[in-house]
Parts: structure tokens; C-alpha cells; sequence
């Protein structure tokens, strides 16, 4: 991970949403350099749990600047949080926001409201989020037991379809419109995240995403709410670089030609958005290769026959290519080393190296230094060019 990356990515986020509370989602990489980086670069987190606080708070985050945002927890957690000092909570049901009520008193509750991720490769479906009559009932009684009232949501994770803010923010101006004839005002709104990243094509611009934001809250809105994103991905993504060991390369099934090359990194080692090929990654090669290219399958190393990288998406590597090469892995800073097994098939989850001005002092750098590619970027033969 370059930590001067994720303030640079940062700094960028701060430019195009100036007067917004930034709060960066801790579970898509919670290295404490990562973390710390953040902190320097004045932004907040979003925490999933206590460990996630507790794990901020050691990297000299304020409370003040942290929102638990996991509408799914228990009251022992709530209560945690609350004696750590945080006052801000997003929740999706009555129950929960009675328990804020009773265990985090006069805090203030953003109702999630459920979004389509149509758009999104990490949809949430059902899982999250009232819809808009529960949201109102919601809001009402979070104001009943003396909390004060926000709306939140997610447009889903990579989300590359302006629509799917612009149909999230007009649902949550009509909710509160709606609470406004009880007499209550939405302090709060939280976008929360899904700014996508360039893998294999380019994406949406932030710089679309922030101009239609900020013209649909003024205009939408009675009373301007405080705007809160919850950026994970788009922060630190493009920062990190997994390098990957060739362990073996064979054809296979019998009496085919195809070239399966086997990775010491797979979808339980870091990898596991690879899941039906939804995010393809720009590989690169640490040694020069002179070898025309062919395609292959990219595997992982597991004895699980789903762990497997790209069987669909045609990526091209040289003939030469053999065990002990190395291969990087591109824009591998989101949703891999958190995601990495304790130790499925005994293979060490991702150990994770952050340089840069906040990188650990003291660990072992890579082999060669800095984030640029060592050799050309090798892409699938069925993305589209950059
Ligand atoms: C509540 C919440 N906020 C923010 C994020 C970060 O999303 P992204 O990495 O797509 O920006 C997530 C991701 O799961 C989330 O659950």
C-alpha cells in the first residue's frame, strides 16, 4: 500500500466535496498506516464494529469524527461505542433505533434507505435499508426517543450508474418532506459509499458524481441536510499492488490446449472479488518477458475448485512465463487483505506492506520499488481499451 497515494486520493475527495464529513469505510483496508494516513489527511471513518473503532481510535482518530454504520448490532456494541465517545449511528429498524435510544441516548440515527444496486457490482440487495414509508415511521421514532434524524444509504459497491445517486437522493428529499409536516428537519444526509474505480475500463468521474450530489441537495431539499460520504474503494484502491508468485503452469483438461497458470494468491488469499469475474484487475510482470503471449486461465493456489481468478476474461501472458515469476496485481487496495481467510488450506492470509511517508517504518519493501508498473499492463482481451 502507498500511503501517499491514499492522501493524495483523499485530498482529491476533500476538493470535490468540500463542506462534507468525509468518513472513510475502515473495512475496505484497515492497515493502521492506511489508517493513520487518513487521520493526517483530515478524514473520519466508518466503523462496522468496536474492533474497527478501537483500531481508529489507536490511530488517533476523535471520536467525534467516527460514524458506526453497520445497521446490524448488538447492544453490547452500541453501548461499547457509546462509552468510546461516537454519537453518530446509521440503523434500518425500529428495534435497533429504540436500542440507540436506551444504550447511546440523544445520539444522532441516520435511517439507511434501501437502493436498488442496479449498476453496482456489489449490490446489497435486501439485506439493508427501510423502504420509504418505514423510513418515515422510522425517522418519527428515533425523534419520539430524543434522537436526532438523518438519512442514509448506498448506492452499492462500484457503482457506475450516476442514476442510482440521483434516484437515492431524491427518495431521501421526499422522506423529508414527508417528516417535515411532523415538525422534524433531516439534519443529516449520508450517501455513504460506491465511487467506483478504473479496473479494466474506465468509470464513472467522481467529479460527475460530487456536480450532480451537490446540485440535487440544494435544490431537493427544504433545509440543507450536512452532507456524509463513506468513500471505501475510490480512497485506496488504486494504491495497492498484490504481488503474486507463479506456483505452476499446466494445460489442462486432457486432450485441450488451455494453459492454466496457478497464483500463490487466490479468491481466499485476498482475491475475492474475483467472484464470477466481477472486478478484473490490470496485471503486470516483474521480470522482463520476450515470449509471444497466449491466453490463459489464471488460478488460485487452494484446493477449492472455485478458486479460481479468470477462466472467462482472456487475459494474454508471455509462453516464458514459469514458477518463481512474479506477477502484480493492480489497484488491489480495496476488499483484499480484509477479506483474506485466517488460513484456509494453510495459506497465510495477505501480508500487507505500507511505504510511503505514513508506511511502516522497518518492514521489507517490495522487490522493486513504487507503484509504477514494471512492464506493460496486461489486461482481458474482452475489456475495453482505457
Ligand atoms: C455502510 C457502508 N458504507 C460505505 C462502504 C464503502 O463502500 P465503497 O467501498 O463502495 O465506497 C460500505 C461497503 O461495504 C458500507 O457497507
Amino acid at each position: 500500500m502507498d500511503t501517499d497515494l491514499v492522501v493524495q486520493r483523499a485530498d482529491l475527495f476533500k476538493s470535490l466535496f468540500p463542506a462534507t464529513d468525509i468518513r472513510y469505510a475502515v473495512k475496505a483496508n484497515p492497515a493502521p498506516p492506511v489508517l493513520r494516513a487518513l487521520v493526517s489527511a483530515g478524514v473520519g471513518f466508518d466503523v462496522a464494529s468496536v474492533a474497527e473503532l478501537e483500531l481508529c481510535l489507536s490511530c488517533d482518530a476523535q471520536p467525534a469524527d467516527i460514524v458506526f454504520s453497520n445497521p446490524i448490532k448488538k447492544v453490547s456494541a452500541i453501548a461499547a461505542a457509546h462509552k468510546l465517545g461516537v454519537t453518530h449511528f446509521t440503523s434500518d429498524s425500529i428495534s435497533d433505533v429504540e436500542n440507540l435510544a436506551q444504550f447511546a441516548p440523544r445520539s444522532e440515527v441516520s435511517i439507511r434507505m434501501v437502493a436498488s444496486g442496479s449498476g453496482a457490482v456489489g449490490p446489497f440487495g435486501n439485506k439493508f435499508g427501510c423502504g420509504p414509508a418505514e423510513t418515515v415511521e422510522a425517522v418519527l421514532r428515533a425523534v419520539e426517543v430524543g434522537l436526532r434524524p438523518g438519512i442514509a444509504f448506498h448506492v452499492g459497491s462500484q457503482q457506475n450508474d450516476i442514476d442510482a445517486w440521483r434516484e437515492c437522493i431524491v427518495a431521501a428529499a421526499e422522506v423529508s418532506r414527508a417528516v417535515e409536516s411532523s415538525g422534524v428537519t433531516i439534519g443529516r444526509l449520508n450517501i455513504g459509499g460506491g465511487f467506483p474505480v478504473s479496473y479494466d475500463r474506465a468509470c464513472l468521474e467522481l467529479v460527475d458524481i460530487a456536480r450532480l450530489v451537490h446540485t440535487l441537495v440544494a435544490d431537493l431539499f427544504t433545509v440543507r441536510p450536512q452532507v456524509m460520504v463513506e468513500p471505501g474503494r475510490y480512497l485506496v484502491a488504486p494504491a495497492g499492488i498484490v504481488e503474486a508468485e507463479v506456483v505452476l503452469v499446466s494445460r489442462r483438461p486432457a486432450g485441450t490446449d488451455l494453459r492454466w497458470v496457478f497464483l500463490d494468491v487466490g479468491r481466499y488469499n485476498g482475491l475475492p472479488e474475483v467472484e464470477n469475474e466481477a472486478i478484473k484487475y490490470p496485471l503486470s510482470l516483474v521480470r522482463a518477458h520476450s515470449a509471444p503471449t497466449e491466453e490463459v486461465i489464471l488460478s488460485g493456489p487452494t484446493c477449492d475448485g472455485d478458486d479460481i481468478l479468470y477462466q472467462n476474461a482472456r487475459y494474454r501472458l508471455p509462453l516464458d512465463l514459469g514458477p518463481g515469476d512474479r506477477i502484480r496485481i493492480h489497484n488491489t487496495g480495496a476488499y483484499t487483505a480484509s477479506y483474506s481467510s485466517v488460513g484456509f488450506n494453510g495459506i497465510p492470509p495477505l501480508q500487507v506492506i505500507c511505504v510511503g511517508t505514513h508506511g511502516d517504518a522497518g518492514r521489507p519493501l517490495m522487490t522493486t520499488t513504487g507503484g509504477e508498473p514494471t512492464s506493460d499492463l496486461f489486461l482481458p482481451a474482452n475489456g475495453v481499451e482505457l
